[in-house]
């Protein structure tokens, strides 16, 4: 999985083989210059979702719910994934958050929405974590995401992120699941795994240390703009 935010890029990677293009909400990061999720809204993410389903043919479109979002009712909750999915042409939503979670994702489940959980270092939270952290290091915090996990799986979410957690309780976690974990700095017993393009194209400035770079593009980019500036100066482009 890569979360991925335009057109062009969406198709590249539906094309190259990707499985599921998450328009992730780090698109506050990424796209629009926020430091952290949090200041996303539901129309940011539609206005990205439909961008991304308008040239994706073949890999799964999950669009993220933006902080708070269904927090406030079920039906808000019902309000926002008919917003992501008719409109932004997803085919699932993704929703931050454990046990507490549960009643909101049933009510969606049973509505006929497939949704993808999120545990771990849930971005959303970050001012309650006080920073990207790795989370679940102690004992009964590794117990409550095990629980929560579980708990996910039992209210019927099709597949659940594991972000920033000890490899061990990843391995632990997806083992005693039925559908797959996808993981992102939880080590590599994930079932799966996801990157967020700009970061493993290495575009973004400050990627996080797990985030492998598969590109040097920020480099390349400022290469060929520079290169542009200097051909106009010089008369050189256009001939
Ligand atoms: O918003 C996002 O890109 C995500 C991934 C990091 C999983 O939630």
């Amino acid at each position: 999985m890569i979360a991925v935010y335009d057109a062009t890029m969406a198709q590249i990677f539906d094309q190259a083989g990707v499985d599921v293009l998450l328009v992730g909400d780090s698109l506050g990061m990424t796209i629009l210059g926020y430091d952290t999720t949090v200041p996303v809204t539901l129309d940011d993410v539609v206005h990205h979702a439909k961008a991304v389903s308008r040239t994706a043919r073949r890999a799964l479109v999950v669009a993220d719910m933006p902080f708070l979002s269904w927090r406030i009712s079920n039906s808000e909750a019902v309000h926002g994934v008919k917003r992501l999915m008719q409109e932004g042409g997803a085919s699932a939503v993704k929703i931050e958050g454990g046990a507490s979670a549960v009643p909101t994702i049933s009510h969606l489940v049973e509505s006929g929405v497939p949704v993808m959980g999120h545990l771990g270092l849930t971005p959303q939270s970050v001012h309650q974590f006080g920073g990207f952290k790795t989370q679940a290091k102690n004992p009964d915090a590794q117990q409550k995401l095990i629980d929560d996990a579980l708990a996910l799986e039992e209210a019927g979410v099709f597949a659940i992120v594991l972000e920033c957690i000890p490899a061990d309780l990843a391995r632990r976690v997806t083992s005693q699941l039925r559908i797959p974990t996808i993981g992102i700095g939880a080590g590599p017993h994930c079932d799966g795994q996801v990157l967020v393009s700009y970061d493993m194209l290495g575009l973004f400035e400050n990627p996080p240390p797990f985030a492998k770079q598969y590109a040097r593009l920020r480099d390349e980019i400022s290469r060929a703009a520079a290169a542009f500036v200097e051909d106009v100066k010089s008369g050189e482009f256009p001939q």
